[in-house]
């Protein structure tokens, strides 16, 4: 197992207070209704042209963690992703738009959480009461950048804007000389916008996983125990649930999985190591992750705290609080994740009855065949 040591642990705990926002991170910035984006890279660069944006944690992870926050009414503008774009709302009411010209939109609130398909224009706008916040997850290491709406890119240059080609934004009204037009990045042509798929509300709907749709099911073999039982609800892709009855909504490809966790006031997630980087984003306060196999090392997470566990690190989940605590939990991978529980935890755990079956899931020990028993 690796060991990791509390300065490590405290580095890769980034604290709410500790994201740093950018105003100036796109082409879009100085167009009225748009200038108050606050721009957020917590876990990677994300999609930013700005070389002022601060990144809590520049390491790889497989996918970039970013987040954004505007004052009522302010836009982000129609772009196109070509790599997997997942928003998690956490406060606020944001009206997402898709579609060439924007002309599709739907509503997410606290606890929703929105997969845009690649290579079809998303913006979005709080139309919620404060300020608001979204989560977002990117997929890749590089995510090849974005392109903007024509309109936007032809908009941006009467306030002395310009995209390079590089993904670096020019500003002539800084000094900037206007640059030529092949350096910069071309807007796409009428008929190439037609061309691209579009997505109907229903269509779209298969990609959200609301607050209210969530299928929160106990999770772990520790599920017996004292204190155990947490349940997950899956969003995208397969996680870390042993829970043979779950099935992700969201299916395709992304590079990674994400799940709600959810631990009753008290409960815990028993001592697990896993192959993977996974991270942590509660939505509450009071989640205690002991790390090692000592639990010597400890992060103590705030709501909207983000924390890295690297690969192969074992870790323990606590609830400290007296209130229900939900989280999200993002791996590396599209493959199915195996938590490998410690020793001792297997043996409790058949002592009430359960195994794990050959696929890693949760069963009835007594009907497993001895010979198919899992031993890790
Ligand atoms: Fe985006």
């Amino acid at each position: 197992m690796t060991q990791i040591s509390q300065v490590e642990a405290d580095k890769r705990h980034v604290k709410r207070s500790d994201y740093q926002s950018c105003t100036v991170a796109f082409i879009d910035c100085k167009k009225p209704g748009s200038h108050l984006k606050q721009n957020y890279s917590i876990i990677g660069p994300g999609v930013t042209s700005s070389s002022e944006q601060v990144i809590n944690l520049p390491e790889a992870h497989g996918f970039n963690i970013g987040a954004a926050a505007m004052p009522t009414g302010i836009t982000n503008n129609l772009h196109i992703h070509f790599t997997a774009e997942v928003f998690m709302v956490y406060d606020g009411e944001y009206t997402f738009r898709w579609g060439s010209n924007g002309e599709n939109e739907l509503v997410g609130r606290p606890g929703d959480i929105l997969s845009v398909p690649t290579w079809i224009f998303r913006g979005f706008t709080n139309t919620g009461d404060g300020e608001g916040w979204v989560f977002t997850t990117l997929g890749g290491d590089n995510t090849g950048g974005v392109i903007f709406h024509p309109d936007i890119i032809r908009e941006a240059a009467e306030y002395g804007l310009y995209l390079s080609k590089d993904n670096v934004l020019i500003d002539t009204s800084q000094g900037a000389p206007v640059p030529d037009e092949d350096a910069c990045i071309p807007p796409m042509s009428a008929e190439e916008v037609a061309r691209l798929r579009s997505y109907t509300p229903d269509e779209m709907r298969q990609r959200i996983v609301a607050h209210e749709d969530r299928d929160y099911r106990p999770a772990f073999i520790d599920r017996g125990l004292d204190g155990c039982g947490a349940e997950i609800a899956p969003v995208i892709g397969h996680g870390i649930t042993q829970n043979r009855d779950h099935t992700p909504k969201i299916r395709n490809p992304h590079g990674f999985s994400m799940e709600w966790l959810r631990l009753q006031p008290g409960q815990k997630v028993s001592a697990f190591s896993l192959a993977d980087k996974m991270v942590v984003i509660p939505r509450d306060a009071g989640l205690r992750v002991r790390m090692n196999d000592t639990g010597d090392v400890t992060a103590d997470l705030g709501a909207w705290d983000t924390l890295s566990i690297p690969a192969n690190v074992v870790r323990a989940i606590e609830n400290t609080s007296d209130k229900t605590v939900e989280a999200l939990i993002i791996v590396t991978g599209d493959h199915q994740k195996r938590p490998a529980f410690r020793g001792n935890v297997l043996e409790a755990a058949f002592a009430r009855g359960h195994a794990l079956d050959a696929q890693g899931y949760v069963a009835d020990a007594h009907l497993i065949p001895k010979y198919g028993m899992v031993a890790e």
